[in-house]
């Protein structure tokens, strides 16, 4: 890894102050001071000190899993279990945290990952990252509604969301099942877009986020680290 990119990515701020402070000679690498930025280090065999402090070094880990209702998509809670929780305590690394919110009734699809960065990139708005979400709500969902999705929903008196994908499993008159295809995250969206053509979503659960599928053989609450073909696939969100 670069020298600049680990500085930036253990907290030493923008890429423009680790420039600064390598210029300023506060960066040493096996006790040798280094000013070039883009020198090939590796912090697991070197040590690389800052202004004499070694810089805390913590590997990437990344965890699908399949969040069970009853848990919150936080890293504490005074009250409630945490997705965090459900790791082993000996993978629970610091900065582990999840990547986005599932409410605490919602299942499905969370990932876990202490690397900052890719958190941010599937989650700004700008990327519109695809989620999609089976669903279940208490009534026929209708030809109007599929068009209501498509052409952008409204809720709270004026928030417009993004045309949405939504395709019937089954139904009959007092509960249909769905798949709902989103590109946003707005705080409880799919319950909120339903509400609006008079629907209550009964069941949620999270499939898939932007390149990334609910493996089907992890059963609720349980985790799993991504395989490498998964994290080929998140390369466009790695920068
Ligand atoms: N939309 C919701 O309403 N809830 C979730 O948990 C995820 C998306």
């Amino acid at each position: 890894m670069r020298l600049d990119k680990l500085l930036f990515e253990t907290g030493f701020g923008s890429r423009r102050t680790v420039k600064r402070l390598l210029k300023s000679k506060q960066v040493q690498l096996n006790g040798q001071t280094i000013m070039v930025d883009s020198l090939n280090v590796d912090p697991q065999l070197q040590e690389v000190t800052v202004a004499g402090v070694p810089i805390d070094y913590q590997p990437h880990v990344y965890y699908m899993l399949h969040k069970p209702a009853g848990v919150v998509s936080a890293v504490s809670d005074a009250v409630n279990q945490t997705v965090i929780d459900l790791i082993e305590p000996s993978q629970r690394v610091p900065g582990l945290f999840p990547v986005g919110r599932l409410d605490k009734d919602t299942e499905g699809l969370l990932l876990l990952t202490n690397n900052g960065q890719l958190g941010y990139q599937l989650l700004i708005p700008k990327k519109e990252v695809t989620k999609c979400y089976e669903v279940v709500v208490n009534e026929r969902v209708t030809d109007d509604d599929q068009l209501a999705f498509t052409a952008g929903i409204v809720f709270d008196g004026g928030v417009i969301c993004k045309p949405a994908q939504l395709t019937i499993l089954s139904q009959s008159d007092t509960e249909s099942r769905v798949l709902l295809e989103i590109s946003e995250g707005k705080f409880h969206q799919v319950k909120k877009m339903f509400l609006s053509v008079g629907k209550k979503v009964i069941y949620l659960k999270r499939l898939s986020m932007g390149p990334l599928q609910l493996d089907k053989t992890l059963s609720l609450g349980s985790y799993r680290p991504l395989h490498a073909e998964e994290l080929v696939a998140l390369k466009p969100y790695f920068k």
